[in-house]
């Protein structure tokens, strides 16, 4: 009989419940197990998921403790503080990096051979601090990195063409924050260089850069996107697909950033992140990957004193 899938969500707020249900409504997995420190939580998504199984595909859910990780193939980060309005994704390190101690302590009792995919912000720090903690090999350690950020630059860009933006290729590149950058010199549609304006471009990318802000005040959260972005990825991991995502990873000398990740794009497959892709990009483009490893580098140096 072939070994069960399991997917075991740390975190059951507002981006593990609806990832959990993303993952359960495209029947991705066997088992899904939700941790949460408000386990009550945990048990009552459980039971409400639970609920819909003559409707879906049948995987099993429970609310576990992490001796449930032992089998687990895919472990989502997604606990922590979240963003108040006005605060930033950074505004949350030293909350979540506390947090993250003792869960990752916790994982590591349980799992050494599965890959660990980290939502919480600010989520390239989470994943740097979660892989050094961890010292699993770097491609077992995924960061969601700047794949919402571009999902949302395709979909503002196709917004403004009238174009389907499954058709819009575009990347957002850094950190998954305020430092973050568009490709714009890579960005087409049927390789074509995308028809807008400077003034159009630099409206759609500051739109794109502060979509969180925008939603956190009308809603308090962001998780529906952020979601199915994270479904993508475990896609690519569950089958095997090889498929190119911006997520974040180590970076070893990319255009010259070493030792910081990063969100670029990345070759994902059953054994984690396969390939950071090289890319060329303008030396516009590269100062302000610098400044965004930088900025990132800093906050890194400072967990650590
Ligand atoms: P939330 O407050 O709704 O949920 C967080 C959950 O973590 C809560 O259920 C809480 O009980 C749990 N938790 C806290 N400490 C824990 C611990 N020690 N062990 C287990 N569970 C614990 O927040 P949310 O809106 O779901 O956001 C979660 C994180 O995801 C935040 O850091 C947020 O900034 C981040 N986020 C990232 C992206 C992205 O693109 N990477 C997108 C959206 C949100
Ligand atoms: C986002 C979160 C808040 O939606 O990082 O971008």
């Amino acid at each position: 009989m072939a070994a069960k899938t399991r997917v075991v969500m740390i975190g059951a707020g507002a981006v593990g419940s609806t990832t959990a249900y993303t993952l359960l409504l495209r029947n991705r997995m066997d088992e899904l197990v939700l941790i949460d420190v408000n386990h009550k939580k945990a048990e009552g998504d459980a039971l409400d998921m639970n609920h819909g199984m003559p409707f879906l595909g049948g995987a099993k859910v429970w609310a576990g403790t992490y001796e449930d990780c032992r089998d687990a193939d895919i472990i989502i980060i997604t606990a922590g503080a979240a963003q108040r309005e006005g605060e930033s994704r950074v505004d949350l390190l030293r909350r979540n990096v506390a947090i993250f101690d003792s869960i990752i302590e916790e994982v590591m009792k349980f799992n050494d051979h599965g890959i660990l995919l980290i939502a919480t912000n600010p989520v390239d720090i989470m994943s740097y601090f979660s892989w050094k903690k961890l010292q699993w090999p770097v491609h077992r350690v995924i960061g969601s990195g700047t794949l919402l950020d571009s999902a949302r630059f395709r979909y503002l860009i196709g917004d403004k063409l009238n174009i389907d933006p499954r058709s819009v290729h575009a990347h957002i590149i850094g950190e998954h924050g305020d430092s973050e950058l568009p490709l714009w010199s890579l960005a087409n549609v049927a390789g074509s260089e995308v028809q807008l304006s400077e003034a159009e471009r630099e409206e759609v990318f500051v739109n794109t850069r502060d979509a969180a802000y925008q939603i956190i005040s009308a809603k308090g959260a962001t998780y529906y996107a952020i979601a199915l972005a994270l479904d993508r990825i475990c896609t690519a991991i569950l089958r095997d697909e090889g498929a190119v995502l911006n997520v974040s990873t180590l970076l070893h000398d990319y255009h010259g950033v070493s030792d910081v990740f990063l969100g670029v794009p990345c070759v994902v497959d059953r054994s984690g992140v396969r390939k950071v892709i090289d890319i060329p990009i303008t030396a516009e483009e590269k100062e302000l990957l610098h400044r965004s490893a930088d900025k990132l580098k800093g906050l890194i140096a400072s967990i650590a004193s």
